[in-house]
């Protein structure tokens, strides 16, 4: 198999306890896996791991097959290593095409002299990246104040993809939206999987993860517990390999 990401033998302490204990997982370009597990399992550990949060006590994190030091959230970015957290980071009063473009904003000269934002030109790349993942945000002068839950977490995303990232983390992405919300942001996954992004999703829900996922990764106390391909397993197998009653895979 080759992993566009993958992680070795990856080890977090905090103090006495292990969060993190050995765990090698890997996704695949086009994949998306899902990382299960109860409450303090390990797997925002894991997910800040990969994306320069923390960095590992132990153990190797592997870039197209070669070994590469993150050395903070801003260098996993640079390395094509997005994070999409709950809290989402987009400035509520600004619009939609300006979140796309925060902090990396396109300038022009005015009177051949003066930098100004260039709005034209973000307006219209956002448009772009919007069109392309089948997003429908009527007006990109919307503050983002103004969008609905679903819309919020699709101009995050499509942030992430303008600025061309290969691995996209997303934890819980549809916690907090309505049932047709969670139903466009699992097909915004599917659009990124067939583009050729490696997904990692952390959710609660099963069926969800039953829905979009390709493969599951199950962790518990810290270690990788069990890992199923969705097309051979059951809700129920993969219950029971979270709370621990199901025999152990790897
Ligand atoms: N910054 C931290 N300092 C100390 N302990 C932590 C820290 N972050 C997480 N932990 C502990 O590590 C374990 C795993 O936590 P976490 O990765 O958040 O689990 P999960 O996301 O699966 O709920 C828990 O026991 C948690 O209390
Ligand atoms: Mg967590």
């Amino acid at each position: 198999m080759s992993y566009l990401l993958e992680t070795k033998n990856i080890t977090k302490r905090f103090g006495g306890l292990t969060a993190v204990d050995q765990v090698s997982m890997g996704v695949e370009a086009g994949e998306v896996v899902a990382l299960l597990g109860d409450n303090g399992a390990g797997k925002s550990t894991l997910i800040k791991l990969i994306s320069g949060v923390y960095k590992p006590d132990e153990g190797e994190i592997l870039l197209n097959g070669k070994r590469i030091e993150i050395e903070s959230p801003i260098d996993a970015l640079a390395q094509g290593i997005e994070t999409i957290y709950q809290d989402l980071a987009l400035a509520e009063n600004l619009n939609v095409y300006s979140n796309i473009f925060l902090g990396r904003e396109k300038t022009r000269k005015a009177f051949g002299i003066i930098d100004v934002l260039n709005h034209a030109v973000m307006a219209d790349e956002s448009r772009k990246v919007l069109d392309r993942l089948d997003i429908h945000i009527p007006s990109l002068k919307s503050t983002i104040r103004t969008l609905s839950g679903g819309q919020r977490q699709a101009v995050a995303i499509s942030r992430s993809i303008y600025w061309d990232a290969k691995v996209l983390i997303m934890d819980e992405p549809t916690a907090a939206l309505g049932i047709a919300e969670q139903k466009k942001v699992l097909n915004l996954v599917k659009s990124l999987k067939n583009q050729g992004i490696a997904i990692i999703i952390i959710s609660h829900q099963m069926y969800d993860v039953f829905e979009v996922a390709d493969r599951i990764i199950v962790m518990r106390r810290g270690v990788k517990a069990g890992e199923v391909l969705v097309k051979d397993t059951t809700p129920d197998e993969v219950v029971g390999l979270i709370v621990g009653s199901e025999t152990v895979k790897k």
